[in-house]
């Protein structure tokens, strides 16, 4: 049985977990900092934060969402984009991720959302199956670059 439902307080350390997995790149201080930050209401994304729990109340996946100004392939301007999407290993492939992304529609629809954008590494083969089968199109593959200013 799987539930999906909005983070609070108490999952901080459950959420700080399954994100660390996620972005191993950024130290737990820097992911408790966020997370934090977002129950403080002090961060400017992601906007809404959904935790998957399957049987008594065990965390084992969630999904990022915020509202972007643009997305690529998307014509409109606020856009309900998946920053996140996680799901334990030995959760995987039962349907915790699809549950994930039906909640995120939901709540991108009640955020006056009318398209759901996301985006992946290019070489990651799981995640681009993912997506298309819960009915996203690939819309593009960009480069990115930065410099200092
Ligand atoms: C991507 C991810 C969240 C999917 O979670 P999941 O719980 O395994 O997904 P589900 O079991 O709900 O599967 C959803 C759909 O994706 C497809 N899918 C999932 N894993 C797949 C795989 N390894 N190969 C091909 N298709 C796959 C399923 O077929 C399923 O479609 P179906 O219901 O029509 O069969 C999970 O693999 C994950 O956390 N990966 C590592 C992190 C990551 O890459 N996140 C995405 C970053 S953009």
């Amino acid at each position: 049985m799987i539930t999906v439902r909005p983070a609070k307080q108490s999952d901080a350390a459950a959420w700080l977990q399954l994100r660390h997995a996620l972005w191993p790149e950024g130290s737990e201080a820097e992911h408790r900092e966020q997370i934090e930050q977002f129950f403080a209401g002090d961060a400017g994304e992601p906007l809404a934060v959904l935790l998957a729990e399957q049987g008594a109340g065990c965390a084992v996946g969630f999904a990022e969402l915020s509202i972007r100004a643009y997305a690529e392939g998307c014509s409109s301007d606020r856009v309900a984009y998946l920053e996140g999407w996680f799901v334990a290993p030995t959760a995987r492939g039962r349907g915790v991720g699809r549950a994930l992304i039906a909640a995120a529609e939901e709540w991108g629809r009640s955020q006056g959302c009318r398209e759901f954008a996301s985006d992946a590494q290019p070489d990651n083969e799981v995640s681009a199956a993912a997506h298309r089968a819960l009915g996203f199109i690939e819309v593009g593959l960009v480069r990115c670059f930065r410099k200092d200013l």
